[in-house]
């Protein structure tokens, strides 16, 4: 794996925005350490030729002033929080309501919106900050790193966190795909490894129940099209507009595969977390993105690995608290090859 870095922009406030390159024998990954955001991914078809098959933007204008987070290191906290409040130890905390009535993706600003430090290590390339104590409303000054490594056409993101007071973490990578490089993904296909889901309401959060899969629109245990349902009138897809909730792994290998026919691409995904949000540009502005390109509902899908959404307001479900003296780490891996 080799690394090059180049100036990609300038953020209002005068600091340098760096785009970072690693380079295999066979593949290609652009990151910037604004948001520590994949911009690209660079792999071949079968026929060789190079295809990106993630969605970004040319301008760090465009990604300080868009929404939809393409691409980026979400945290602290990746998903909805009810309300945007949440009890730990007796104490209420108080965190933005920035998506309808809830809390998403860390907030005002969220690590998709920090500049990160970067350096070479002898995993890959290490993006890492420290969020104070009280930063968005979360308790705790946290120490997180994300690692970027590309081995092949493999690859990982790791993330460490630690923290110094009990807070509550969910870190995911943001990144859209479209395993043909551009149109509409809906005759691409999924696979995810998930005999259930999280039901959600009107406004994307778990009401708490969780539904087999088995005879819904949700069910992609078997490599379906994300067109085959994902305009139904089905509940679970209907009050989202498409896909937009958190599918609960089983825990086999590999948690999600997806494949084009147009290209013959495939992406094998690994990850140690508990959950995939798989969400299909659901009431999507259409934009422009890289290259002048036009980006539209449903020309990507994202597998946001996670913790579940609301993990804080549901005790039986996989705790999201992390102690001062425990070390966080995940790991997530997308496999590039020609299925
Ligand atoms: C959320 C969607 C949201 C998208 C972009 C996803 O993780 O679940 O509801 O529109 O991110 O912000």
């Amino acid at each position: 794996m080799t690394v090059t870095k180049k100036h990609f922009g300038i953020l209002p406030d005068g600091s340098a925005v760096h785009l970072y390159t690693l380079k295999s024998e066979t593949a290609e990954v652009g990151i910037l350490d604004y948001g520590a955001t994949l911009r690209s991914i660079v792999v071949p078809d079968r026929d060789g030729s190079p295809v990106d098959v993630i969605l970004g933007y040319d301008t760090i204008e465009d990604y300080v002033s868009a929404d939809g987070y393409l691409g980026a290191t979400v945290g602290r906290y990746a998903n909805r929080i009810k309300e945007g409040k949440f009890e730990l130890n007796g104490k209420i905390y108080t965190l933005a309501v920035n998506n309808t009535v809830n809390h998403l993706h860390g907030g005002l600003i969220g690590f998709d919106k920090k500049m990160w430090d970067v350096k070479e290590t002898a995993e890959g390339l290490c993006f890492s900050l420290v969020s104070p104590d009280g930063e968005e409303g979360y308790p705790g000054t946290l120490s997180v790193s994300v690692t970027f490594s590309l081995s092949g056409a493999a690859l990982s993101i790791a993330y460490r966190a630690e923290t110094d007071a009990d807070t509550i973490l969910n870190l995911t990578n943001h990144a859209y795909f479209n395993l043909a490089g551009s149109g509409s993904v809906k005759d691409q296909i999924l696979m995810i490894a998930a005999d259930a889901f999280n039901v959600t309401d009107e406004n994307c959060l778990p009401t708490g129940e969780i539904m087999a899969v088995a005879g819904t629109a949700m069910d992609f245990r078997s490599p379906r099209a994300i067109g085959d349902a994902v305009d139904s009138d089905e509940p679970c897809v209907k009050l989202s507009d498409g896909y937009d909730a958190n599918f609960i792994l089983n825990g086999t290998e590999p948690a999600a595969e997806a494949w084009c026919k147009k290209t013959g691409i495939r992406m094998t995904l690994t990850t140690d977390q508990p959950g995939i949000q798989f969400y299909s540009m659901n009431r999507y502005k259409t934009r422009r993105g890289k290259g002048g390109a036009l980006y539209e509902k449903r020309d990507a899908f994202c597998l946001e690995t996670q913790h579940f959404p609301d993990s804080i307001h549901h005790p039986d479900w996989p705790s999201v608290v992390l102690h001062p003296g425990e070390v966080f780490e995940s790991k997530t891996t997308y496999s590039f090859d020609i299925g």
